[in-house]
C-alpha cells in the first residue's frame, strides 16, 4: 500500500511539473515521447480507481460479508461479479489500461536501468512483452469468459 501510494504521489508531482514545463511546446514533446509515457498519468489514475473498487467490491465481501457463499458465487454473481456486464466492462478496460500502464514502466525502467541501447536491450524488450501483454490477457480473459463469452454456448 505505502509503495502504490508514494508510486502515485510521485507520478502525479511528474505530470504535474511536465504540464507546467511543455505549456509552450507542447508539439514538441509529443514527437519525443510515446502515447503509452504520455498517458502513464490517466492510466495510472484509472488503475487506481478500479484498485479502490475491486477492494470495496471482492476484497471487502471476501474479508468481511460472504454470507456463506462460494468463491464462485461471489466472482460468477450478478452483484458484485462478472454476472454483472457493468463489473466485466470495468474489469476489462482496466486491465487493458494496466498492461499499457506497465508497458511504459518497463520501457521506464530500461531507461534508467541502462538496458536501452545494450545488447540486452531485445531480450528485455521480450521478456517485459509477458508481463505487460500476456499476463494482463490472462486476466483480462475472466471477465471476458464468464462474462460474456460463457452466455454464447
Ligand atoms: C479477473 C481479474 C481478477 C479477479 C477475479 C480478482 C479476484 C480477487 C478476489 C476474489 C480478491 C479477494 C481475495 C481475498 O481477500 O481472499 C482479490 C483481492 C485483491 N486483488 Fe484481485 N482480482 C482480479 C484482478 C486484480 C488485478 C488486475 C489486481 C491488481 C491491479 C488485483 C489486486 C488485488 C489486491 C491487491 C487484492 C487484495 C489483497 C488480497 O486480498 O490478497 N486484482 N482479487
Amino acid at each position: 500500500m505505502a509503495f502504490v501510494l508514494s508510486h502515485a504521489y510521485s507520478g502525479i508531482l511528474l505530470w504535474w511539473k511536465n504540464r507546467k514545463a511543455k505549456k509552450n511546446i507542447d508539439s514538441y514533446s509529443k514527437e519525443n515521447t510515446s502515447s503509452s509515457a504520455r498517458y502513464a498519468a490517466f492510466t495510472g489514475s484509472f488503475i487506481f480507481i478500479f484498485l479502490v473498487t475491486h477492494w470495496a467490491t471482492f476484497w471487502y465481501k471476501f474479508n468481511f460479508d460472504m454470507q456463506g457463499m462460494s468463491y464462485y458465487e461471489v466472482v460468477l454473481g450478478d452483484e458484485v461479479g462478472f454476472a454483472n456486464p457493468f463489473f466485466s466492462v470495468f474489469y476489462i478496460v482496466a486491465i487493458a489500461l494496466l498492461g499499457y500502464h506497465l508497458k511504459h514502466g518497463f520501457s521506464s525502467a530500461g531507461q534508467t536501468l541502462g538496458i536501452v541501447g545494450t545488447e540486452y536491450e531485445k531480450l528485455y524488450n521480450n521478456l517485459s512483452i509477458i508481463f505487460w501483454f500476456w499476463i494482463p490477457l490472462g486476466f483480462i480473459s475472466i471477465p471476458l469468459w464468464f462474462g460474456f463469452l460463457v452466455r454464447l454456448i
